[in-house]
């Protein structure tokens, strides 16, 4: 496959890099935790929104290149349940910069053919930045090159309880009942019903855990981690997360080498 990049705007790394990675394998679904922003900003005697100002720039760049060269899906860790035990100036200034953000990116998502998402428990948001939010989210519903995820006030272990809810809910109208619920039937009361679970989990400034992101969707992914801080995250570092991708034998349980074909369990049965 052959791409229609702007090669002035690559490093001759960048180009060599993106020359080994094989198009037709690229991961459906991306998860970035951007981690580091503080710590970016600390090193340079600045204050700690400095760091999430500058972490835009990665944001930007990251996603223009996951479009360009065809990741379906893209989602941003961008604020956890958690960070809203942050100091306030500090949560609200993030505030700030996601609304200009979404402001300003809106014509670019557009003429991208972006869809914009946002998960979590959005109504926690300023009311200003949720109804931008939707406004966004509906403008840009029929854009279908790539699926931007941001996920703002996100917890997955409040996604879980929050299913949980929307199932008991749904079982109590016999809207369905207890027998049909499986796996399949689940995440579909899940944030990302309609997205598939993230092939690659990247997570940036060397701190190697998932921090309560994406806890059902992980079950198979590969993680990656690395000790580039969110701001000094650019193509090149993205690159190297999808060789390295690449170079791994996904098995989702089998043996090596043999194909995905799923057995009942009547078959199963019959083997053993
Ligand atoms: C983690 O770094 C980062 C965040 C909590 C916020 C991420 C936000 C941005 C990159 C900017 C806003 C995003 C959009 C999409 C408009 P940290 O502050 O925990 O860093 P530290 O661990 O070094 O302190």
């Amino acid at each position: 496959m052959r791409l229609k990049l702007d090669q002035k705007k690559m490093t001759e790394e960048e180009a060599e890099l993106l020359a080994k990675i094989d198009l037709s394998k690229l991961p459906k679904h991306v998860a970035i935790i951007m981690d580091g922003n503080g710590r970016w900003a600390s090193k340079r005697h600045l204050p700690r929104i400095s760091g999430h100002q500058r972490g835009i720039r990665s944001v930007r760049e990251i996603i223009t290149f996951a479009r360009e060269i065809g990741v379906k899906h893209l989602t941003l860790y961008a604020f956890s349940n958690e960070n809203w035990s942050r100091p306030i100036k500090e949560v609200s200034r993030l505030m700030i910069l996601l609304e200009n953000y979404l402001i300003r990116e809106l014509d670019t998502m557009m003429s991208n053919g972006i869809r914009f998402r946002a998960i979590g428990q959005i109504d926690r948001l300023q009311s200003s930045v949720s109804k931008l939010i939707q406004s966004v989210e509906e403008k840009t519903k029929q854009n279908d090159k790539m699926t931007l995820v941001l996920a703002l006030s996100y917890g997955g272990r409040t996604e879980i309880v929050d299913a949980v809810k929307k199932v008991a809910e749904a079982i109590q109208k016999e809207q369905i009942s207890l027998k049909d619920l499986d796996e399949t039937l689940f995440s579909t009361y899940l944030y990302t019903d309609d997205l598939p679970d993230p092939d690659l989990m990247i997570r940036t400034s060397g701190e190697i855990r998932i921090s309560n992101f994406f806890l059902w969707q992980v079950a198979y992914t590969e993680l990656y981690f690395t000790k580039t801080l969110w701001p000094d995250f650019r193509k090149r570092d993205f690159l190297l997360a999808l060789l390295d991708y690449q170079g791994r034998e996904r098995r989702f349980g089998l043996v090596s080498g043999k194909s995905s074909v799923s057995y009942s369990e009547k078959q199963i049965e019959g083997l053993i």
